[in-house]
């Protein structure tokens, strides 16, 4: 994204002494057979792996196809995030199909490829979603278990909150009665001040019945414009691979292999007619030699919502049309295998303002940047600890809307949203890089409650080759509709009083763009994605005719695999992802130790 500043951030990688017992290649695995293994160690593996290792008797093989997040400074100071991806050694690189929604463009969609997965390179805002997302999950699942009450047990397990890094008082910010202080993943409100923040909850004021103030959107109710909370603990990321994985490192019934990625699932007998996939393949590149694991109990799916379902497709498990073009062998026909993916599309809208305190300078400028650095160094404060966004919205279209004439409202229910705004005290555009000068507001805008579904699939029956990713953002007349009133919704609220003397003028033509038809075109041409893909792997009801895990989690038609990663959601969620990814493994975690104890 910080194109200028990528030098700079490659040079301050620097490796401290690492305490976690790893192996770095397949090769040195001294035991091939485990309990389980785990496959992919993001925010959902990292979970399972940490949880089914709490019981002594159980033995886990994590593998993980990056490398370790430890010691690489620049995953720990909150805002270099902005600098891990797209097209870096800890991305997978990943590029959409064009995009027909967005004029035919294809865009990076970045995932993180270390321990941790992508909560080691994403932008931390922590959420849970609303009550509406879980009771949904429970009533297209007929599993009352994945419901907003019953998962709290699992945010408990999850959230740590704990003060902001700069310790300011945080009356009104939040309600700490939804909060848990006894979890895995610390969490906080943002721990560096920006100018706009009060200019935010002043407008909250002025212009309340549009967008009212949320005391607390940590989970539950999200509605209203609030103070944003953050995988972030004394200024530092709070990753899967921290909260989780570290604690775990000592135990000697835990193995981690990294630099490791698991090729292919092989079918190793049969359960009651259903073929059994305890073992599994894995390679360190295209032309090492492949090593076979195998798992006594299960093999757990965490690869994420394009790692799994394509680590599925390899393996036989699909679509029987397309893996025989992709020249594999069908096991398994099952026809959602990497498809109705659901994901909140992005739209940066960029004003220039009138201050220099913003944190385009910091980046930009060496000087400061060194500074900040030093800052950040001694104590964790200022604006390297500090957050992207300090305030975000979750509002819906109005009840009167022209388009809820023709299409029922896909929103998960009454206190769920369609759109969200999140403030940003600089440049952000995952399309653009920021210019030399200049300093800036960004609202970017996300469709939370898309009508669109896109899809992943395999290209080829190498597994080194890169997947067909077309998450078919704004194809819909839905989503274009919310889009467009959404931007309309931001320039009302930066029309406000509390705004004035400090925005200027927009960049991008998005002051121009005055009719529906107008602020269409500068949708199609700005949109992009916010990484927050799920449902490709999704999770239906035991007797549904589509659908590719059961609500326990395993994959249907197959003995012997489970999933637990994003890829099981089958509605993306009222929230940035890892929240309520976070929820789910835990609950997987319970599941599969659940089983394990009524097994002995
Ligand atoms: C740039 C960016 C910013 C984001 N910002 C936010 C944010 O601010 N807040 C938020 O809540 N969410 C954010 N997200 C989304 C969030 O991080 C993800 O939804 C979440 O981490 C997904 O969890 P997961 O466990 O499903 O997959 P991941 O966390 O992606 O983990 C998958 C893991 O599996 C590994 N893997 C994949 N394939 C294989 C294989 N074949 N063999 C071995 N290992 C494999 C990967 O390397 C990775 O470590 C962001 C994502 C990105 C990319
Ligand atoms: C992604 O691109 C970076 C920079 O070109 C490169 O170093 C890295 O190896 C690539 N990663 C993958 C998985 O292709
Ligand atoms: C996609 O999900 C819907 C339910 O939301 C379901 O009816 C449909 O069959 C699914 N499609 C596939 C291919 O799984
Ligand atoms: C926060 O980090 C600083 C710098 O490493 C350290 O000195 C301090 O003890 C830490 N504080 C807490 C509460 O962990
Ligand atoms: C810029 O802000 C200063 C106060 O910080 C104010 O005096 C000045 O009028 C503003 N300029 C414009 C063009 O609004």
């Amino acid at each position: 994204m910080i194109k200028t500043l990528l030098p700079w951030v490659l040079a301050s990688f620097y490796l401290l002494p690492s305490s976690a017992k790893l192996y770095q290649n397949p090769s040195e695995l001294v035991k091939t057979t485990y309990d389980y293994i785990v496959v992919g160690a993001g925010a959902a593996g990292a979970v399972v792996a940490a949880r089914l290792s709490e019981n002594p008797k159980i033995s886990v093989l994590l593998v993980e196809a990056g490398v370790s997040n430890e010691g690489i400074r620049d995953v720990a100071i909150p805002l270099m995030g902005l600098s891990l991806t797209p097209n870096t050694k800890l991305d997978w690189n990943f590029t959409t199909t064009p995009q027909p929604g967005l004029n035919n463009r294809a865009i990076a969609y970045p995932r993180g490829k270390l321990l941790g997965g992508s909560t080691s390179v994403n932008y931390m805002v922590y959420m849970r979603g609303s009550s509406d997302d879980f009771d949904r999950y429970a009533e297209v699942t007929k599993e009352s278990s994945w419901g907003w009450d019953h998962m709290q047990e699992y945010a408990q397990l999850n959230e740590k909150l704990v003060s902001p890094v700069d310790q300011h008082n945080t009356a009104g910010q939040l309600i700490a009665s939804r909060h848990s202080t006894s979890g895995a993943i610390s969490v906080s409100l943002a721990g560096n001040p920006t100018p706009i923040d009060s200019r935010v909850i002043a407008t909250t004021k002025e212009l309340s019945s549009e967008f009212p103030f949320n005391s607390d959107m940590v989970g539950g109710d999200i509605l209203g414009i609030g103070w944003a909370f953050a995988s972030i603990g004394n200024g530092t990321r709070s990753s899967s691979a921290v909260g989780y994985l570290a604690p775990a490192a000592g135990r000697s019934n835990l193995d981690i292999v990294i630099n490791t990625q698991a090729t292919k699932l092989e079918v190793t007998g049969k359960a009651k007619d259903i073929p059994s996939f305890r073992r599994v393949l894995v390679a360190q590149d295209a032309t090492s030699p492949v090593r076979a694991l195998t798992a006594t109990n299960e093999i757990v799916l965490s690869a994420g919502a394009f790692g799994t379902p394509t680590l599925l497709q390899l393996s036989g498990i699909g679509d029987r049309t397309e893996l025989r073009d992709a020249g594999v062998a069908t096991v398994v026909h099952n026809p959602s295998v990497g498809k109705n993916m659901s994901d909140h599309a992005l739209l940066p809208n960029i004003w220039n303002v009138n201050s220099t305190d913003t944190y385009d300078s910091v980046l930009r400028d060496p000087a400061e940047y060194k500074a900040s650095l030093a800052q950040w160094l001694k104590d964790r404060t200022g604006p390297l600890g500090g957050h992207i966004t300090n305030n975000l919205g979750w509002l819906r279209l109005p009840k009167t809307a022209s388009i809820f004439k023709t299409v029922r409202d896909p929103s998960a229910g009454p206190k769920s949203s369609h759109f969200e705004m999140l403030f940003v005290n600089m440049w952000v555009n995952p399309n653009t890089p920021p210019p030399p000068t200049g300093n800036f507001m960004s609202v970017v805008l996300a469709l939370i409650s898309p009508t669109s579904r896109g899809s992943i699939k395999i290209s080829s029956s190498n597994p080194f080759t890169k997947p067909l990713i077309n998450p078919n953002l704004v194809s819909t007349d839905f989503d274009i509709f919310t889009l467009v009133e959404a931007v309309k919704a931001a320039k009302r609220f930066i029309a406000a009083k509390a705004w004035s003397g400090y925005i200027q003028d927009s960049v991008g033509g998005l002051d121009a763009a005055m009719t529906d038809k107008e602020i269409e075109a500068y949708v199609r041409e700005n949109t992009n994605t916010i990484w927050h893909a799920v449902g490709t792997a999704a999770m239906s009801a035991k007797d549904a005719s589509y659908g590719v895990v059961d609500p326990d989690l395993k994959v249907k038609g197959v003995d012997g695999l489970r999933i637990v990663d994003g890829s099981i959601l089958p509605f993306v969620p009222n929230a940035h992802t890892e929240g309520p990814i976070y929820l789910i493994a835990e609950r997987g975690a319970d599941l599969i130790k659940q089983d394990f104890k009524e097994s002995k």
